[in-house]
């Protein structure tokens, strides 16, 4: 049976392609979400894409995403990557590979950016690739979980 990867995205993510599109790019978060199942595919793997624009359902998620025994996680928590101890201990908690995504680099920000609980709780981040970062993600958290490319 293929494996699960969890892709989840936070608050404000739903306006991606309207919201600043300067600094966010077009790209809708439907476009992500096809991105995203299209590269999980490639490794055998499903991609299951979620988004809340509330912090306690992003909890609810990674704690799902044990309970359904998911492969790794992919997450960008948006704001409440700069703000969240509950999603870092979640994260913590479950022990599942996951990779920190960021569509801008953060970076090259405003400073209160530059702080991230999650990558504190991530084996890896990716941030300024526009949402191509998401492939990116996926293409490392499937090199780490095993899962290798389909010819
Ligand atoms: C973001 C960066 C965050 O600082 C911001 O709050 C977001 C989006 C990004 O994808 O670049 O909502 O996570």
């Amino acid at each position: 049976m293929a494996k699960t990867i969890y892709v989840l995205n936070g608050p404000n993510l739903n306006l991606l392609g309207t919201r600043e599109p300067d600094i966010y790019g077009h790209h809708t978060l439907a476009d992500v979400e096809k991105l995203c199942r299209d590269t999980a595919a490639r490794f055998g793997l499903t991609a299951e894409c979620r988004q809340t624009n509330r912090e306690g359902e992003l909890v609810d998620f990674i704690h799902e995403a044990r309970d359904k025994k998911v492969a790794g996680i992919v997450i960008n928590a948006g704001a409440y990557s700069h703000t969240s101890i509950a999603i870092h201990d979640a994260l913590v908690g479950v022990q599942i590979p996951a990779v920190e995504v960021h569509v801008s680099n953060v970076y090259a920000r405003e400073r209160f950016r530059h702080q991230s609980f999650i990558a504190k709780a991530a084996f890896a981040t990716l941030s300024g690739f526009g949402i191509e970062g998401y492939g990116l993600a996926i293409t490392g958290l499937a090199s780490k979980i095993g899962a290798a490319a389909k010819s």
